[in-house]
Formats: structure tokens, sequence, C-alpha cells
């Protein structure tokens, strides 16, 4: 079965074509490297309800196994992208978050000023990434060794979850 992924642009400029969405389509090009399916992409502002409709969509009736957020996870004002997902999500995945952060930090010092949430929606792991470029690159590449056994025991695939487990437990 194929793993699906969908692509959320949280940012006003690039809502309105002010400035090119580079960060959503680097998690594209490095997810679809490693096969995952893309089967949902969008650009919405920094708006609470137009993330929270959005996600809430995507998770309950287009059935991405993984959202990848960019954006809007910053402590200005229009930062709201980890308050919209924590209204969707039923299962906090801090494990996720905590990991990002600790190894963003070894990078830089700003990696604290991101308030990036993970968590599972129904059958879909949701995680927040912040908006730059080089942040995404940084932060995806932390929690990509454990996407696929994520996934397959949201989807209680008892077999691959053991199976990916044990390719990716020393890597
Ligand atoms: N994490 C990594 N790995 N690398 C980065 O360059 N930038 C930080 C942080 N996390 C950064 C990072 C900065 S400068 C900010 S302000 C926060 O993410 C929030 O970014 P956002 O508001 O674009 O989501």
């Amino acid at each position: 079965m194929d793993y699906r992924f969908s692509v959320l642009t949280v940012s006003d400029r690039r809502s309105k074509n002010e400035s090119e969405d580079l960060s959503g389509k680097k998690i594209i090009e490095i997810m679809e490297k490693l096969n995952y399916k893309l089967i949902n992409y969008k650009v919405v502002p920094d708006e609470e309800d137009d993330i929270f409709n959005t996600l809430n969509v995507w998770c309950n009736e287009d059935k991405s196994d993984l959202i990848l957020t960019t954006g809007g996870t910053g402590f200005s004002k229009r930062d709201v992208t980890p308050e919209a997902t924590l209204r969707v999500i039923e299962k906090n995945c801090p494990g996720i978050s905590e990991a990002m952060r600790r190894k963003s930090m070894e990078k830089t010092p700003y990696a604290m000023l991101s308030r990036q949430v993970a968590g599972i929606c129904k059958n879909t792991l949701i995680i927040n990434l912040p908006g730059s470029v080089k942040a995404v690159e940084e932060n995806i590449e932390v929690v990509v060794p454990i996407l696929f056994h994520a996934i397959d025991l949201i989807r209680d695939d008892k077999e691959k979850s053991q199976d990916h487990k044990f390719k990716t437990k020393d890597s």
C-alpha cells in the first residue's frame, strides 16, 4: 500500500503569491524521493480556522497517512499553526516535536523559537515544521527514520511495522 502525504504551507505572503513557496516545494521533493505519494498540497494564510479546516478535511475525508505543515510555528502574533493542529489532533506525539527541536538546537539556538507540535487525528500523523527551507531540511531529516514505522503502527499493520522497525533500528 502507498504511503500518502499532504503538504500544507501556512504563510500570509505565499498565500497571496507575494513570495514563492520554497519550503513546501522542498518537502514535496524530499518525500517523493523517499517514494511517498503526494495527495494534497495547499497554501493558506496564517488564519487558525483555515489551517484547522484544511487539516480536518485531509484527515477525515482525503485520508493522508502523513500531513507535513510548514510555517507559522514561531512567536509572532500571526503564528497559529500549533494552535490549529492541537485543535484537530486526538493524540499528542511530543516525542517527535521534542526530537526535532533538540536536534535543531545543535544547529541553531533559534530552534527554541519554534512551537511546532505533532499528533494523530484518526489515521493521520500531523507534523509541524518551521517555515524556512533550511529549517524544513534540518527538521525532516530527524523524523524520516521513524516515519514508516509510525504510519504502520497507526494503520495497525503489525507485519510491516516489525519489518520497518528492524530496518531502521540501528540507522
Ligand atoms: N529549526 C532549524 N532546524 N533550523 C532553523 O533555521 N529556524 C528557527 C526555528 N526552527 C530554524 C529552526 C526560527 S528562526 C524560527 S523563528 C522558528 O523556527 C519558527 O519558524 P516559523 O515561524 O517559520 O515556523
